[in-house]
């Protein structure tokens, strides 16, 4: 399965220790950049990114930059894009459980790599709900 990843210089270093990871585990990981920790605007990789996922190829992500909230307020201006931001294994899991989030966002500078790969961990293992919170979803876009 592809999951596209994208960063910026604040989570180039995750980006590319989450990368082996997924590989690791069988993912095939789509890198929408950056490629080096020189500084970047984080919208210059996250739209790119998104737009991807709209079509559905990849059609999930992971994102990262230091707070990870540049990242989700540019992936969330998409109309398709459900971009979570988590930080942990409990709340990587009801982003999708709750939210069906298909860009998973973590805050690279306040969270260890060892957090962010057991949050995208529970992310990816975890299933929609559904019922009361697809209701809840069909009321966010405008
Ligand atoms: C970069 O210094 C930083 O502003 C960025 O990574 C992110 O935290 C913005 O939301």
């Amino acid at each position: 399965m592809k999951i596209g990843v994208c960063s910026d210089h604040a989570g180039f270093e995750l980006k590319c220790r989450l990368i082996g990871h997924l590989r690791d585990m069988g993912y095939e990981p789509v890198d929408f950049g950056t490629f080096s920790p020189e500084s970047i605007d984080y919208p210059d990789v996250a739209h790119p990114l998104a737009a991807a996922v709209e079509k559905g190829d990849p059609a999930i992500g992971i994102a990262m930059c230091g707070t990870g909230n540049g990242m989700a307020i540019t992936l969330n201006k998409h109309q398709k894009i459900r971009a979570g931001l988590a930080w942990d294994r409990k709340i990587g899991e009801l982003v999708k459980r709750h939210n069906n989030a298909n860009i998973l966002v973590l805050p690279a500078r306040f969270i260890s790599p060892e957090e962010a790969m057991a949050t995208a961990d529970a992310w990816l293992d975890t299933e929609f709900e559904g019922g009361r919170h697809q209701r809840r979803i069909d009321k966010i876009p405008l």
